[in-house]
């Protein structure tokens, strides 16, 4: 794809709804009581939320999809229908890593694959707890195909998470569903994303966040009571605005002067928006406003402006982003890399080595993308830093099958001298097929 340099950005969009939210919504109305109906309108147009679907029919749950409406009719908590075929989760590791959680506390095996990047990525992580629970998965040396043999009802854990993932968190609590007694995470590492805790409150669940002191130190422990009976909410579920698509357009329009673009109905959640004060740390112009509360979840409308003076940070300490912020962000961390090369003073990040593990390396990935472009970067183990107030010049790019790096490219390829041309770019589908058309709607050349 070749991608010529934009002017500025104009307009208002509102952004398809959530990834995370739209996986987990699916998951627990299928685990309602038998026969209850949820709605779910906003659901997630990606991919990776179209693979979780598919799994969920595999299993024998009834799902019905019309646009971004999906009905899904509850199968209980105790399912019987053993997949004929391995459940194939496509490139989505929350796919894979929550349905692992579900199935564990199954009394049948089933298998769970995907595509090559999905079957190169770290699964011990979950391994570990679901053995613990008292389930067998099988893999190729922590790699899927994961085979899980199923035991009901597992026995409940305490759980000190060994790295910040709210996915291992939701694969926990998930097992935890079909556990006898009381389940626990503690979030040794730091809070990450709580969709899973406040889906399953707005199902009925008795779920906790209470903070303990956790080797001298206080953590954020969720705990989950079983027996549980989850039921659909009375009104639909609407699910909220992906802050994470959105991160794309607030840092195109914070680096092109005379931009002014509005995102509606994003997500808010607390757990998610390390994004909007990075940004405005590093002296974008981002005002909040209409914020709502919507199905357990907090929405607000996203004002951004670009300014001839350019970005500079509004405190010392604001070129370096580290610690516990990551996980807040983790997915926002290529987009603030090429926000970064802009900002007086440029950015580091640090503590991300998780990176190494998403849908490829994104460090190597940004790095090699940036230094393209011109940038002045240096690589880390666990991040990377770059040089600010760079002058980028158009390039080949590539996403490395990424879609995230996809979007990061696209957007540093808006702010560069000249024509870019962008391998891959087709990966964009996997969390937000319409971003191209979306971002052209808003652009002025
Ligand atoms: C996600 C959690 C994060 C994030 C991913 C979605 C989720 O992954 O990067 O895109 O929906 O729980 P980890 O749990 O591996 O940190």
């Amino acid at each position: 794809m070749r991608i010529q340099p934009a002017h500025r950005l104009r307009g208002r969009v509102r952004v398809p709804g959530d990834k995370s939210i739209s996986h987990r919504a699916a998951i627990i109305a299928a685990l309602a009581r038998a026969g209850g109906r949820s709605r779910l309108t906003n659901y997630s147009t990606s991919a990776d939320c179209a693979a979780t679907l598919r799994c969920l029919a595999a299993l024998g749950v009834p799902v019905e999809r019309e646009g971004d409406t999906v009905e899904i009719e509850g199968a209980g908590m105790n399912w019987s229908h053993a997949p004929g075929e391995p459940l194939d989760c496509g490139n989505s590791g929350t796919t894979m890593r929550l349905l692992a959680g579900l199935l564990a506390g199954q009394p049948f095996a089933s298998t769970l694959t995907g595509d090559a990047s999905l079957r190169s990525r770290p699964m011990k992580r979950i391994i570990e707890p679901l053995e613990l629970m008292g389930a067998r998965v099988s893999s190729a040396e922590g790699r899927a195909p994961l085979r899980v043999e199923g035991r009901a009802p597992l026995a409940p854990i305490s759980y000190a998470l060994p790295v910040a993932s709210a996915q291992v968190k939701s694969c926990v609590l998930l097992a935890g569903l079909n556990a006898r007694g009381r389940t626990e995470v503690v979030e040794a590492r730091g809070a990450t994303r709580d969709h899973t805790e406040r889906l399953l409150s707005l199902f009925g669940a008795d779920v906790r966040t209470e903070l303990k002191d956790y080797e001298g130190r206080l953590a954020p422990v969720v705990s989950l009571e079983t027996p549980v009976s989850l039921r659909p909410p009375r009104e639909v579920c609407n699910i909220a605005g992906d802050i994470s698509s959105a991160a794309f357009f607030l840092a195109a329009a914070a680096l092109l002067p005379g931009s002014d673009l509005t995102l509606a109905g994003v997500g808010l959640n607390r757990t998610r928006t390390g994004i909007l004060d990075a940004l405005q740390s590093l002296g974008a112009d981002v005002v909040v406003a209409d914020r709502r509360a919507e199905s357990g979840e907090e929405t607000g409308e996203l004002r951004v402006r670009g300014h001839d003076a350019g970005l500079s940070p509004a405190a010392t300490n604001a070129n370096v982003i580290g610690g516990e912020l990551i996980a807040n962000l983790i997915d926002e961390l290529p987009i603030l890399c090429v926000l970064g090369t802009q900002v007086e003073g440029g950015l580091e990040i640090r503590g991300a080595a998780e990176l190494r593990v998403k849908e490829t390396d994104r460090i190597d990935a940004m790095v090699r993308n940036l230094r393209a472009l011109g940038a002045e970067v240096e690589e880390y183990a666990d991040g990377l830093s770059v040089g600010g107030r760079a002058r980028l010049r158009g390039a080949r790019l590539e996403s490395y099958g990424d879609h995230r790096i996809a979007m990061a490219c696209a957007v540093a390829a808006l702010i560069s001298e000249g024509e870019s041309e962008l391998t891959g770019a087709e990966a964009v589908a996997v969390s937000f097929p319409e971003f191209f058309t979306m971002l052209e709607s808003v652009t002025e050349r």
